[in-house]
């Protein structure tokens, strides 16, 4: 496939018939979006990790739709090949069909996004149904669903008994049934999550689940390391850019304090040497 073309659910359902693995990253930012949509990124998920990436807070739970819709505005100004997908914060489609299918709409009408993701299993299956009969695509998301942090009390791994892998394949034939294009499974043991993705007919993305998933997604704050103080298991870091950005920062504050920031070189010449010559005579 020509990684310049525009991608799609259609391309996302080619790539995974051809077998050739799906790569999801996240952004919330136009600049970060425009990164990855170089870099040949299929899909750019709107995650709603940007809780924590962006916001600083501990958790998912306090993202509205509205903060939702604004980044996925920006982002999609960046994405002029890759997919964008809007996560659906909590308590925007819980609640009833009617405003999962109303909140999910602003992600495509008004933000510029292909397509919606919304955790949840077999209990969100009618939801998620609801919403894909409209027209909005959506993805879905099992394993550890981080909206449900006050009922885990953290970020567990799921599936490490054999009533958790029944109702992981349970979800994961709902969510199928109900319609979603592709299918996240999060923190899940990697052979659990191979044999999902074995016998499901739809794709997953798979993000502490192994190698066995038909693609894989990764917050791109957590690969390019924007953040130092914790890292999951499952985060590969392929760059350090805390470190670079902090002597950065470091450098200019030591400069703008010795009086070393703005030399010559950065620095604006009058030009005129006649003006500069009356410079104390304007000004007296
Ligand atoms: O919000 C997010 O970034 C996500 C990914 C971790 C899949 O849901």
């Amino acid at each position: 496939m020509n990684q310049l073309s525009k991608k799609t659910t259609v391309t996302v359902r080619k790539q995974y018939e051809v077998g050739e693995p799906i790569v999801m990253l996240t952004a919330f930012d136009y600049l970060t979006a425009s990164w990855l949509d170089q870099c040949g990124v299929d899909i750019i998920l709107v995650g709603d990790s940007l809780g924590m990436t962006f916001k600083g807070e501990s958790n998912t739970l306090s993202v509205t739709v509205e903060e939702m819709a604004y980044h996925t505005r920006v982002v999609s100004r960046g994405a002029q090949h890759a997919m964008v997908v809007s996560d659906m914060p909590f308590l925007s489609y819980q609640t009833s069909s009617e405003d999962a299918i109303r909140n999910c709409g602003v992600m495509l009408k008004q933000a510029g996004a292909h397509a919606v993701k919304l955790e949840g299993g077999l209990a969100m299956a009618a939801r998620i149904h609801a919403v894909v009969e409209t027209g909005i695509p959506v993805m879905g998301h099992i394993g550890m669903q981080p909206q449900q942090v006050m009922h885990y009390g953290g970020f567990p791994v799921i599936g490490k008994d054999r009533v958790a892998v029944e109702k992981l394949w349970e979800d994961a034939k709902a969510v199928q049934d109900a319609g979603v294009f592709a299918l996240v499974i999060e923190s899940v043991p990697a052979a659990v999550a191979k044999a999902l993705t074995a016998r499901l007919r739809i794709p997953t993305i798979g993000i502490g689940a192994g190698s066995g998933c038909s693609g894989q997604v990764l917050v791109t704050q957590d690969l390019l390391g924007f953040f130092t103080e914790f890292k999951p298991k499952f985060v590969k870091r392929y760059a350090e850019l805390a470190g670079t950005a902090l002597r950065g920062i470091d450098s200019f504050v030591k400069d703008v304090r010795n009086g070393d920031f703005p030399d010559e070189e950065h620095s604006y010449a009058l030009g005129d040497e006649s003006l500069l010559k009356s410079l104390d005579e304007i000004f007296s």
